[in-house]
């Protein structure tokens, strides 16, 4: 089964061509960050604006890098939540259109089970049950896949997501948008070592917390003998890649998994992955960093596993492209 995918839920607009929920053919991803790069955020109407003048390029390409025809499309697969609004409304309507215009079914896919889905587009398989990681700029959820559409939350952040982290605290240091790679990169020329920034730990809950550790940054660069940002972003670094990476572990000992998963744009971090493979004690898989941050090849990915909860693009008015819908997604549990 070939399935044209599109996702548009933040600032990225995508769309890539996946069989079978596994093999790859294409994977376009039209980013946003320059745009937003000016204003150290995204701003949600002009990401949708952005988004329509760049779906129909981008779906185009998606075709023609895949070599295939719309003949050969068997389905399409098309974020519908959690996102913003208006920047989903595009790639939702632009999906359905097509849907519509080639008698196509019409597959709604919840963004963060399509995070997690990107795990199936490696060489390996993973086992189930598995424990997910998601650790996007708007999410971070420590899910229980019990299968494909049967999760359970086990815990979530209190605060900011750990993306969000990042990039309020690049926005402390004066680096660009996303945060994630510059303080990256900053961090890795850091020469002191020593500043040891808090870790929120919440004993007895699978929850997360980053506002305390983003205080604490504010409270260091403000302070009266700032150290060098560099010092600063490793030892951000540091925390956020070992809590994540022991709760994450922990959780998944605990629960007794067959592997686990870490996804969205966090799981691109260079540490984050270190420290992962070193206290893993199960099979552990981490997308590239290209299918970590938001794609749609992840999407098309989740839609083959939705392919019987199709719908009619005819029949859809009632489907919104809202956050609840996709919220609704995930909380599918099992009996
Ligand atoms: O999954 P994603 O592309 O979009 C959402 O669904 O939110 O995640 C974007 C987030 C941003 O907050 C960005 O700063 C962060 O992922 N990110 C990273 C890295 N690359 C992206 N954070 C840490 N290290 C990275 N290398
Ligand atoms: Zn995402």
């Amino acid at each position: 089964m070939r399935i044209l995918a599109i996702e548009s839920s933040c600032d990225e607009t995508a769309a890539a061509v996946v069989d079978d929920g596994r093999r790859l053919l294409s994977s376009i991803v039209a980013s946003q960050d320059e745009l937003h790069a000016e204003t150290g955020g995204v701003v949600p109407e002009v990401a949708a604006r952005q988004h329509l003048r760049a779906i129909g390029p981008v779906v185009r390409r998606a075709l023609a890098d895949a070599e295939t025809t719309w003949d050969a499309i068997d389905a399409i697969g098309a974020t519908a939540g959690p996102g913003l609004p208006g920047a989903l409304a595009v790639g939702f309507a632009t999906a359905r259109a097509i849907a519509f215009a080639r008698s196509l079914p019409l597959i709604p896919v919840d963004h963060i089970e399509g995070h997690v889905c990107a795990a199936w587009l490696g060489e390996r398989e993973p086992p189930l049950p598995a424990l997910a990681l998601v650790v996007s700029g708007g999410h971070t959820e420590l899910l229980l896949m019990e299968d494909h559409g049967r999760f359970r939350r086990l815990g979530g952040t209190r605060d900011d997501a750990a993306g969000e982290a990042f990039d309020k605290v690049a926005r402390l240091l004066s680096l660009g948008y996303p945060g994630g790679p510059p303080i990256s990169r900053l961090a890795r020329t850091a020469s002191g070592r020593d500043l040891r920034l808090p870790r929120a730990w919440l004993p007895g809950s699978d929850d997360f917390s980053f506002s305390g550790l983003k205080t604490a940054v504010l409270r260091v660069v403000r302070g009266p003998d700032p150290p060098p940002a560099a010092e600063v972003a490793w030892a951000f670094e540091e925390s956020v890649a070992d809590v994540l990476s022991r709760k994450a572990t922990r959780a998944a000992t605990r629960e007794g998994v067959a592997s686990l998963l870490v996804a969205g744009g966090v799981a691109a971090n260079g540490r984050l992955r270190e420290r992962l493979r070193e206290r893993a004690l199960l099979p552990l898989f981490i997308p590239p960093p290209a299918l970590c941050t938001d794609n749609a090849a992840m999407i098309g990915a989740a839609a083959f596993r939705h392919r019987h909860e199709a719908v009619d693009p005819r029949a859809s008015l009632d489907i919104a492209p809202t956050a609840a819908r996709g919220q609704a997604a995930l909380g599918r549990t099992a009996p």
